[in-house]
């Protein structure tokens, strides 16, 4: 059967079209090597393989995909699958919350079969191809799958790409001395050698996994651990580790996987002499996975998880429209420059990003976002602002520093770096109590306003919406007590939840107010992803000011940082304007903002 559908026209002509992108790429990476046309030929038969077993659904699903990430209206959820729900049964029934608010993108974090105890919260994964069992099986996830369709809800999961654990069957293989398999990791014979990589590379976890390589007795040398020791890095110098991580992504497609996270993408390839991310390979190999699965499931979409600079996350949608790479990139510079805002009562460092943003090319969306299961990394932002006010930013949220409201905690302190920062966004904007109206409600409906008026797609990190606090305790499998960011991983409150259609309690406010965000948001053309913001010069530096669309549509989004009302200033065209979040209106071209307020404002004669 398969092979009758391989000679279907439809794949046919995708294999014309896109595989001699794929072989460009491949031949660049591989190309020295005297086996590459051998290894070209082996990906090109997985991916026909699997392009043939596409479920006719699927296929269907793929027709009418069309651009769907980049739709108005697709607001999206992240959550891990046991703090939000259990399992991936229980998951189901937890679908018409989400629909509620508005989602039609659910990010769940990693759910395959990960190690035994520690395990970076699933980032260790033993098995590609089978669901963690704690969690259920690939049939859970598919019927999961089926059902989120059914609700007009795309799925989204991690490809831990760059590292498996160190039980996968490849990493037993390999300790067992199988040298087939040692090749698919990198091991450095000696400390000569790890120092001389050393000298480059700066730590992920300095203080919870400090060095770059984990001596491995049975291996004889030092392994290639970029995050936890027990994370082995893959070495994709080895066709075969490509071949296999292109089946395991195929595989995930069609399970009914609408899109992946590329996780850790800018360290897939190693280069001595460099700090090892962002590697032009690293690009090349992702360019041939977006042709791969445009040939073997076109409706489903990479996002590309690198957590750098913003020069370095545009590259990920690829440099030239002919070789594109991911389609959605997290924003992350937008995302640490609303909180240094926030903390500096100083919009600038948003219109600074919204600013450098526009140089993303256009085939590419940004995935916006305020919270997330990580914590939050200062040096991001080092192009835009000083090391001291880095440091300003980094001791404020952990409750240091005049005038902070903030109840986050310092992660990772380094000599030079200013230390990044955990805590759920409710404990990061100071909420202390249940009042609806508090001046640490406005400020999480703040940044959330401005995440949602940003081009591209809104991400609601579990329990925002309800103004969740942080975790109180560190319980669950893999969980790491030394490890913070487990502080932003609590479990679901679903008696807070509950209290979703009662606007006077915060949890009630807030859920309302961003299902209100959604909904303006999809009713406005002003919206569409091909309208990248543009930043408006402010004359009161507390006020951030960007403008979506064009001519009459155009929407302009104003925000307040500062705990004092301010006074802004119209930009759009007409003699009166129109909040389209609070149904105020106003005459001529002053605008009053309350503390921390947030407006959508649009032309109203
Ligand atoms: C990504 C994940 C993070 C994890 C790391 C290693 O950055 O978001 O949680 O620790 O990859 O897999």
């Amino acid at each position: 059967m398969h092979a009758a559908l391989e000679g279907e026209p439809d794949i046919r002509a995708r294999m014309e079209r896109f595989w001699p992108i794929a072989e460009a790429c491949l031949e660049r990476v591989y190309g020295s090597r005297p086996d590459c046309e051998a290894w070209l030929q082996c990906i090109a038969r997985v991916v026909r393989e699997f392009a043939a077993a596409r479920p006719a659904e699927l296929r269907a699903r793929d027709q009418a995909a069309g651009q769907w990430w980049r739709g108005r209206n697709v607001v999206g959820y992240s959550a891990y699958v046991d703090r939000f729900a259990g399992d991936l049964t229980r998951l189901q029934g937890r679908l018409p919350y989400l629909k509620e608010l508005g989602v039609a993108y659910l990010h769940l974090l990693p759910l395959f079969k990960a190690r035994e105890g520690e395990n970076d919260g699933g980032f260790a994964v033993s098995d590609f191809g089978a669901v963690d069992p704690r969690l259920g099986t690939v049939a859970d996830l598919q019927t999961l799958a089926r059902k989120a369709h059914d609700t007009g809800i795309s799925l989204v999961l991690d490809l831990v790409c760059n590292h498996t654990s160190d039980d996968h069957a490849w990493a037993l293989a390999a300790r067992s001395g199988d040298e087939e398999y040692r090749d698919y990791y990198l091991v450095l014979p000696d400390l000569p050698t790890v120092n001389a990589y050393e000298q480059c590379l700066t730590d992920v976890f300095p203080d919870v996994a400090p060095g770059n390589f984990t001596y491995s007795e049975p291996m004889g040398g030092w392994v290639w651990t970029t995050f936890y020791p027990f994370q082995w890095d893959l070495n994709y110098a080895n066709p075969a580790v490509f071949c296999e991580m292109t089946a395991a992504m195929l595989r995930l497609a069609n399970m009914g996987v609408d899109g992946l996270r590329m996780d850790s993408a800018p360290f897939l390839w190693k280069r001595r002499g460099t700090d090892c991310r962002n590697q032009p390979e690293a690009h090349w190999l992702l360019a041939a996975w977006r042709a791969l699965l445009t040939i073997a499931a076109p409706g489903v979409v990479l996002k590309a998880e690198a957590i750098e600079r913003l020069e370095d996350v545009t590259s990920y949608f690829g440099d030239n429209s002919a070789e594109p790479e991911c389609h959605l990139a997290y924003n992350n510079g937008a995302m640490t420059a609303l909180w240094a805002a926030l903390s500096l009562g100083d919009g600038r460092p948003v219109q600074s990003l919204i600013e450098a943003a526009r140089s993303k090319p256009p085939w590419g969306t940004w995935l916006n976002y305020v919270r997330c299961h990580d914590d939050i990394i200062w040096s991001a932002l080092t192009p835009y602002l000083d090391l001291e006010d880095l440091n300003r930013c980094s001791s404020f949220f952990s409750g240091h520093g005049s005038g902070s409201f903030a109840a986050g905690t310092a992660f990772q302190a380094v000599a030079g770096v200013p230390p990044s920062t955990n805590g759920m966004a409710a404990a990061l904007v100071g909420v202390s109590d249940d009042e609806p109206d508090s001046a640490a409600a406005r400020r999480l409906l703040l940044l959330y306003g401005v995440s949602y008026a940003l081009d591209g797609v809104p991400v609601i990190w579990m329990g925002d919406e309800i103004a969740l606090g942080d975790s109180t305790a560190r319980e669950g499998d893999g969980s790491a007590p030394h490890d913070g960011r487990w502080s932003q991983r609590p479990f679901m409150d679903w008696r807070r939840a509950d209290l979703r259609a009662d606007g006077e309690t915060l949890a009630g406010h807030v859920f309302q107010q961003l299902t209100l965000y959604g909904r303006v948001r999809a009713a406005q053309p002003a919206f569409d992803a091909q309208f990248a913001a543009r930043s408006m010069r402010s004359i009161d530096p507390a006020v951030l000011s960007f403008v979506r669309g064009e001519g009459s549509a155009a929407v302009q989004c104003i925000a307040n940082f500062s705990d004092r009302a301010r006074t802004a200033g119209f930009a759009l065209g007409g003699n009166g304007w129109l909040d389209l979040l609070s149904e105020d209106v106003g005459r001529g071209r002053d605008v009053d903002l309350g503390p921390y307020q947030v407006r959508w404002l649009v032309t109203h004669s």
